[in-house]
């Protein structure tokens, strides 16, 4: 187990930047989900911090040691890659041993380690197969024991479930959380999927065109993003964004008008924000709600009505949306397409960003955050 810290890190190939100036405290024993979508430097970063590709400036820690210049087999680290690969000619107990072997372990050491990680991945009954005849979420678990077996500080795991059907990766997210568990080390996980993000990561570092955009605990990303980025990220369906006027300003409310002139206070942090200004209010479509309880009501057209039992998810066209304006509606609603609709607007629950995508911080205190 141990902490590892970025401070500055850029990752450049030739003159193209990759990773930009990232700075990053990972405690000892946490496991952190680094996500973001595909190409904003997610993988780069993992291979930098094993040491598979070389920094271009600033310092990688773990621990208090230095480790820019360490050999990756020195660092104490583990990483599962997407393709993992194993040997089709070798059983399990040979797949999950090879690197062993290959650094010559003594023989009744690595039969111990390899019993170990079957034992916590549930393989132990299948070592003497081949992996042909594994299910794809025994293969994926094999590719964790191969890493288990060098019994690293840092565990680091590139989008490890992205091959596995939908059912295979929900089984194996929580295998994966309940391994962190028995281990306490230090895990970080790489995925694109926000909601592998959400329900794993003790910390989540939300990654954008190489920069961090924000870190922080899942539902503190989800009530108080920073940014618009983070908060059109996290979450599905994704928050609803409308253009707004700013009629009012206080220190800690700001009050906007929509197109249709209703008109709402926010509670939010009022610094910076102008009277007369136009700005992005964003509500998320699980947190609106009907006209009769809404500070503000907007109508629209229905689009389209997914019914899904459980809840019914209403696409509506208003004005001002930057796209369709989604509804989450708990149990069963009965809408249908063309007709019109009003959704009410719960203040509290409301988002205000600026122009250059800032988020004004949010006042209200949401239970489970900050
Ligand atoms: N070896 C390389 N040489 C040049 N560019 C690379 C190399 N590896 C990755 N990149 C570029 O770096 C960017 C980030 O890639 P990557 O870290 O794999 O993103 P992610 O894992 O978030 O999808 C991409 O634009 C990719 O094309
Ligand atoms: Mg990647």
């Amino acid at each position: 187990m141990t902490s590892v810290t970025l401070r500055n890190v850029c990752k450049s190939y030739g003159d193209v930047k990759i990773s930009k100036n990232i700075d990053l405290d990972i405690n000892s024993g946490e496991f952190v989900v680094f996500v973001g979508p595909s190409g904003c430097g997610k993988s780069t970063l993992l291979r930098c911090i094993a040491g598979l590709e070389d920094i271009t400036s600033g310092d990688l820690y773990m621990g208090e040691k230095r480790m820019n210049d360490v050999e990756p087999s020195k660092r104490g680290v583990g990483m599962v890659f997407q393709s993992y690969a194993l040997y089709p000619h070798l059983n399990l107990f040979d797949n999950m041993s090879f690197g062993l072997k290959l650094a010559k372990a003594d023989k009744a050491e690595i039969k111990k380690r390899v019993d170990h990680a079957a034992d916590i991945l549930q393989l132990g009954h299948l070592l003497e197969r081949q992996p042909k005849a594994l299910s794809g979420g025994q293969r994926q678990r094999v590719a964790i024991g191969r890493t288990l077996v060098s019994q690293p500080n840092v565990f680091l795991l590139d989008e490890p479930l992205s091959n596995l059907d939908a059912a295979l990766r929900v089984q194996m997210r929580i295998e994966i959380a309940k391994l962190h568990k028995k281990l306490g080390c230090t895990m970080i996980y790489v995925t694109h999927d926000q909601v592998e993000a959400m329900t794993m990561a003790e910390k989540i570092v939300v990654l954008d065109g190489g920069y961090v955009s924000q870190v922080g605990a899942p539902l503190e990303l989800y009530h108080y993003p920073k940014n618009r980025f983070v908060a059109g990220f996290i979450g599905s369906p994704k928050m609803n964004f409308i253009s707004v006027f700013i009629e009012d300003v206080e220190k800690n409310q700001v009050k906007v008008q929509f197109k249709n002139g209703s008109t709402l206070w926010i509670p939010v942090d009022g610094t910076n924000v102008t009277r007369g200004e136009r700005m992005s209010l964003g509500v998320r479509p699980e947190h609106l709600v009907s006209e009769e309880n809404g500070d503000a009501v907007i109508k629209g057209n229905v689009l389209v009505v997914e019914k899904l039992g459980y809840e019914t998810q209403i696409y509506l066209t208003i004005e001002d949306a930057d796209a369709d304006m989604i509804y989450r509606v708990p149990d069963t609603a009965l809408v249908e397409a063309g007709d019109t609709f009003s959704v009410g607007i719960p203040a509290h629950r409301c988002h205000l960003f600026h122009n250059d995508g800032k988020a004004c911080q949010r006042l209200y205190k949401e239970a489970g955050a900050q």
